[in-house]
């Protein structure tokens, strides 16, 4: 076991010490905090630690408010005060891209601290129901989840009584999506499941006809949850909300921000960068923020590798009367090359996977030195490493954070890019 004193968190949210060449980090601590720790891994000028003891605890270390904290993976940043939490997350930002900008950085906090996530995974073992666990693979069960919408938290105890009643053997997970006034359930199955009768009568009892109800055929050990083999069995087939004044469509497999309020602060923030230039966007999912920016842009191309996700958009975009806008289903790092050589004017909007951006969709920016970029992303490693092979062509003009992640070390960036 070993003293230590925090000196600060790192991108990860771990907290770092250095002790003489070493590297000490530390998961659950806060800056300035002294700390018994035990080391798990060992490598070169390196500890990975495990928190043992708290012995002189930072003013803004508050107790969790969900019981279940320390044994979910869910939330690892619910034992910090929010504003001290968001500063926190702030710092480590303006710390870790300091050789890229050091102007200000705009945080936009959370009007919901608790009870935002509009959709969750949960994950089933014969009658158990819960999230996975924070040292194990296993699932710790769970009666309510704090972060999670109300909707969902019925769905959960609906859930749980339906397992048990049917001796379950083949659902492996439950997908949970609320938005607008409506829910969306899917069984992830191996094969039907048996009596759903009885959930969608339970369904039915506590959100009368404003629910949908699908099955999906997965097996449990598949890389994704969801698999592309839907069964619509009852209700809505598609959540119907309003995001910034678009009606939008959304069914359960498309991509969708799970905090309702920043995402549309998020939209917004990207339509205030837009006055009447064509917008090249990649990465656009359901299409909703490209409706955003139609209403605003001379014309949107918007670029998706889900089907179901630009079905979604399609839907959204004719039932919003949007003729200035082209939905594309495929993949960027195919597609987007080309359209930025013929759309040099553009601006160009990508929100990629936690992998990031393709080489070779930055190699085509640099080369055509397209006049701005609003990258949004919601990993801020790749986003440096992306920054970093963009740099010698174009400075960061904006940063701004969107706290979109309440209770986690999550963080959401959206950075405004300008030709140099
Ligand atoms: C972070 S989400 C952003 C979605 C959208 N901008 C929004 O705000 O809802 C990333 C999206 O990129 C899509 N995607 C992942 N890889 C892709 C690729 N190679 N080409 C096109 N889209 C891709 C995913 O399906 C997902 O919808």
């Amino acid at each position: 076991m070993m003293k230590i004193k925090i000196e600060g968190l790192n991108i990860n949210g771990e907290g770092f010490c250095n002790l003489d060449k070493t590297k000490i980090c530390v998961k659950n601590v806060l800056p300035n905090e002294v700390v018994e720790i035990e080391s798990v891994i060992k490598k070169n000028n390196f500890i990975g630690a495990r928190l043992i003891n708290v012995e002189k605890s930072s003013p803004y270390r508050i107790k969790e408010k969900c019981k279940f904290c320390g044994n979910c993976g869910g939330c690892d940043f619910m034992f910090v005060d929010y504003d001290k939490g968001l500063e926190i997350k702030k710092q480590v930002i303006a710390k870790y891209f300091k050789d890229l900008y050091n102007g200000d950085i705009i945080i936009h906090k959370s009007k919901k601290e608790f009870f935002y996530r509009n959709k969750v995974s949960f994950y089933v073992e014969n009658d158990k129901i819960g999230l996975l666990g924070l040292k194990s693979k296993n699932i710790v069960e769970i009666d309510k989840c704090i972060v999670s919408k109300e909707g969902i938290n019925k769905v959960l105890k609906i859930s749980r009584d339906y397992l048990k009643a049917i001796k379950n053997i083949s659902i492996h997970h439950i997908v949970v999506r609320e938005l607008g006034s409506g829910i969306i359930i899917v069984l992830v199955s191996d094969k039907k499941p048996k009596d759903i009768k009885l959930i969608l009568n339970s369904l039915k009892k506590e959100f009368g006809e404003n629910f949908g109800l699908y099955i999906n055929y997965n097996c449990k050990n598949s890389k994704d949850i969801l698999s592309d083999k839907f069964e619509f069995i009852y209700g809505q087939k598609y959540l119907q909300s309003v995001v910034n004044g678009i009606i939008c469509f959304t069914k359960p497999y498309s991509f969708m921000q799970i905090n309702d309020d920043v995402r549309n602060e998020m939209y917004e923030s990207v339509k205030n960068e837009i006055k009447g230039e064509s917008v090249i966007e990649g990465y656009s999912g359901a299409g909703i923020l490209s409706c955003i920016m139609a209403k605003v842009a001379k014309k949107v191309v918007s670029i998706e590798i889900n089907k179901t996700a630009t079905q979604d958009a399609e839907k959204t975009r004719k039932e919003n009367n949007i003729i200035n806008l082209e939905n594309i289903n495929g993949d960027c790092s195919k597609i987007l090359p080309q359209i930025i050589s013929e759309n040099k004017d553009a601006i160009f909007v990508i929100d990629p996977p936690r992998s990031g951006c393709s080489k070779n969709i930055l190699e085509k920016l640099k080369e055509n030195q397209v006049k701005k970029i609003i990258y949004i992303s919601c990993n801020p490693y790749t986003l440096k490493q992306n920054l970093v092979y963009l740099k010698e062509s174009f400075k960061i003009d904006k940063f701004e954070i969107f706290d979109i992640f309440p209770q986690t070390f999550e963080i959401e960036s959206m950075v405004i890019l300008k030709s140099k």
